[in-house]
């Protein structure tokens, strides 16, 4: 089983019936203890879809991506880099939350490559569905699923990978991995650098994408 095994039928399915679909999705174990199904979420013809790793706890109790601290930390730097979330369209490479008990709290578990290739199917139908102009990929899930080859993101961060006729994917760190710094100094120092990966992911794509008052 994957998610194609419940992929709607028609050629070419809208978001809503593929978020649709998507709820009711048992292509891998992760649904089993999940609280529901992740879609992502955002403009129908968005030029820019920003792609994580899977949702957290507090993306599992409300059923939308990127909610939670590291959603946050997103919207700062989206907001910084002049990319309007509203006219975006953000997911995840596992639309399900992995995790395990420690004591009361749910801790984040990374999927393995089987959750997500099972879950491909949904961001590729995701893709044909947006046509996106550029794609940012955040951290190593995202980035491997995406272009389907090992990515290492701290000597791959910051390029546009141009491939036939997709669209550029560009490479950048998890916003979760700024949540992780050690200090102040080591936060501001690692936002910067996600901002100027996203800024420079926009510029190289070709567009001026966001905050414009057309
Ligand atoms: N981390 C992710 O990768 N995605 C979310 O939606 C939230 C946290
Ligand atoms: Fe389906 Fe993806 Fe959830 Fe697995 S993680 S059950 S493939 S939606």
């Amino acid at each position: 089983m994957t998610a194609a095994d419940y992929l709607p039928s028609t050629p070419r399915p809208s978001l809503q019936e593929l978020s649709t679909a998507a709820h009711g999705c048992q292509g891998c174990d992760l649904y089993k203890h999940a609280t529901q199904t992740v879609f992502g979420e955002g403009a129908t013809r968005a030029e820019v879809m920003l792609v994580g790793e899977q949702p957290g706890d507090r993306e599992d109790l409300e059923g939308e991506p990127f909610v939670g601290p590291a959603g946050r930390l997103l919207d700062q730097a989206l907001e910084r880099a002049g990319i309007d979330r509203d006219r975006a369209y953000v997911t995840n490479a596992v639309k399900h939350f992995k995790w395990e008990a420690r004591g009361k709290r749910r801790i984040h578990r990374p999927p393995n490559k089987y959750e997500i290739g099972a879950c491909k199917p949904w961001l590729q139908a995701e893709l044909l569905a947006v046509e996106p102009k550029l794609v940012i990929a955040m951290g190593g899930t995202a980035a491997r699923a995406l272009l389907e080859r090992d990515v290492k993101i701290m000597t791959e961060r910051g390029q546009v990978v141009r491939n036939g006729h997709r669209p550029p994917v560009a490479i950048t760190v998890h916003p979760s991995s700024i949540l992780r710094s050690r200090d102040d100094e080591e936060r501001r120092v690692a936002m910067e650098a996600f901002v100027e990966d996203l800024r420079h992911a926009l510029s190289e794509a070709g567009r001026d994408t966001g905050n414009t008052d057309d």
